[in-house]
């Protein structure tokens, strides 16, 4: 019986060397992400950029007690106009992300999926969702309804 050799030979120098560098250079790149990221959060007016101002209706486009749906970056976005304004909430159901329906005769927001209803204030009624719908700070300027969307990685809205 013959004895077998193990052909691997021991990691060289130079691997060990670069294998070094791009884990130092990870760490340090880390840490740039991290301090910058900081820096946004502590500046106020660094916080500012990451809104984007968003027409959504007419003044007079939308009767009291109705509700308009519209779509902005794929997504679902309810306006409803009440007798003290508007809202505006994302059309995300809190639960497990599905999209909610508008009831108008109920004056209700519901979720098909587990049986959620939110109120006309965005407040959960019944069912599983965690807590409220998402709502958005809004805007009337020259006879124009804007939200205001904070902007995440990747173009998402918040
Ligand atoms: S996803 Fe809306 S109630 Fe579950």
């Amino acid at each position: 019986m013959t004895k077998t050799e193990d052909k691997k030979s021991p990691p060289s120098r130079r691997k060990f060397i670069m294998s070094s560098i791009a884990a130092v250079g990870g760490v340090a790149l880390g840490g740039l992400l991290f301090l910058r990221d900081s820096l946004l959060f502590l500046i106020p007016g660094g916080k500012q950029q990451e809104f984007t101002k968003y027409l959504v209706a007419k003044v007079d486009e939308i009767p009291i007690g109705k509700a308009k749906e519209i779509t902005i970056a794929n997504k679902p976005v309810f306006i409803i106009r009440l007798p003290e304004g508007y809202k505006v909430y994302s059309g995300i159901c809190t639960h497990l992300g599905c999209i909610v329906k508008w009831k108008e005769k109920e004056k209700k927001f519901y979720c098909p999926c587990h049986k959620g209803y939110f109120g006309q204030d965005g407040k959960v009624l019944a069912g599983p969702p965690p807590r409220p719908l998402d709502e958005f700070k809004v805007e009337v300027e020259n006879s124009l309804v804007f939200i205001w969307i904070k902007k995440r990685r990747g173009g998402q809205l918040s």
